[in-house]
């Protein structure tokens, strides 16, 4: 019997309007354009603003977009994995309210945190469902409005973070394209070193949380750095060994955006050229569960049916993966 395989068939994306520049970000903090470029790669970033706008109006946004591009009916969604660290609330999750938004009736929807590798792990999720022939269309979005816990006043935070999101259209695939292989890993003993300290159930909001930041993004950046630029190259390294893959084969490197350093890092330790690597980190920054699906969207006519793509993130957790997959389609004009 054929392999059913999961393949990405379909992007849809949403960027906010309001661009914050370095340059804007100087008369913020004591930081300037020179030390963010050299230091990240980042130039500006997207902000979402507007009262009672969370991270579904983003999102909406995007599967709008997805169902229209892919000329697919929303009834016929059959499940929606939605990754994110900014969810709009505690609960319910930010799935249930996207689906509800976009007409998804058939969909069931939960959502998954990752951080970071937020967007991978959800399209390795998903793609079981389709692999076991159970479900024909999965939608995986992934995406953040960081601006909701973000301090802008900390400097070692505020350069680096944006808001976006995407979505993928999951579907079988029986012709050899696809997601191939996957590597994900964990360790939660990184946990103290990029983490929202409170809001959650061991430290509940209160006005000592509040009065001492608790509710913002807390990172040991240097700590974060040197983790990320070891287990990101390994996996990357690791999942080309795994599949046979060498340099050349490889058409694309879609790595999570969150400073260039680590991605000339890990596609140096891959044998690869920059001119293989996606990259929008100047114009984005790190929209955590948004990276990925929006250098898919923003690079889609690039892609080939029947390239060779590597995926690979870093994040809060820690968590850190792979994915390799063959494109399945070529955008149409
Ligand atoms: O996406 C999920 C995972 N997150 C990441 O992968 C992020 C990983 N970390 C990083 O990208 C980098 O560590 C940062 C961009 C956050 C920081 O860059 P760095 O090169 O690691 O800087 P550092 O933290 O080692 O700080 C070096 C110096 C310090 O000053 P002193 O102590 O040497 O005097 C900082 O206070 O740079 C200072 N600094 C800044 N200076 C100007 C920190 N932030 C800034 C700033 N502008 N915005």
């Amino acid at each position: 019997m054929t392999k059913i395989r999961a393949a990405i068939t379909g992007v849809g994306g949403y960027v906010p309007e309001y661009i914050l520049t370095n340059s804007e970000l100087e008369k913020m903090v004591d930081t300037t354009d020179e030390w963010i470029t050299t230091r990240t790669g980042i130039k500006e970033r997207r902000l979402l603003k507007g009262e009672g706008m969370g991270t579904s109006h983003m999102m909406e946004k995007a599967v709008n977009e997805l169902l229209h591009k892919t000329r697919t009916n929303p009834l016929e969604i059959d499940l929606v994995i939605c990754c994110t660290t900014t969810p709009d609330m505690v609960f319910p999750a930010t799935g249930n309210l996207v689906s509800d938004m976009c007409g998804l009736k058939n969909a069931f929807s939960y959502d998954l945190n990752a951080a970071c590798s937020g967007f991978i792990f959800g399209l390795v999720t998903g793609s079981q469902f389709i692999e076991t022939g159970k479900y024909k269309k999965v939608i995986v979005l992934g995406g953040d409005k960081m601006s909701s816990i973000i301090n802008y006043k900390d400097r070692t935070t505020c350069i680096i973070f944006g808001d976006g999101a995407a979505a993928v259209l999951l579907e079988p695939d029986t012709s050899g394209n696809g997601i191939l292989d996957s590597i994900l890993r964990t360790d939660g003993s990184g946990a103290q070193y990029l983490c929202q300290k409170a809001g959650g159930s061991r430290r509940p909001p209160s006005i000592e949380t509040v009065t001492n930041n608790e509710h913002y993004a807390y990172q040991e950046g240097a700590t974060v750095f040197k983790y990320a630029v070891a287990n990101m190259a390994d996996v990357s390294v690791q999942i080309m060994k795994q599949n046979n893959l060498k340099p050349e084969d490889i058409a694309w490197l879609a790595p999570h955006q969150a400073n260039k350093r680590i991605i000339s890092a890990t596609y140096e330790r891959m044998g690869i050229g920059e001119e293989k690597v996606l990259m929008n980190i100047e114009r984005y920054g790190n929209t955590t569960n948004g990276t990925i699906p929006l250098l898919l969207w923003d690079f889609e006519k690039k892609l080939k049916k029947g390239d060779n793509i590597i995926m690979s993130a870093f994040g809060g957790g820690f968590t850190w993966g792979a994915v390799y997959l063959k494109w399945a389609y070529n955008a149409s004009e």
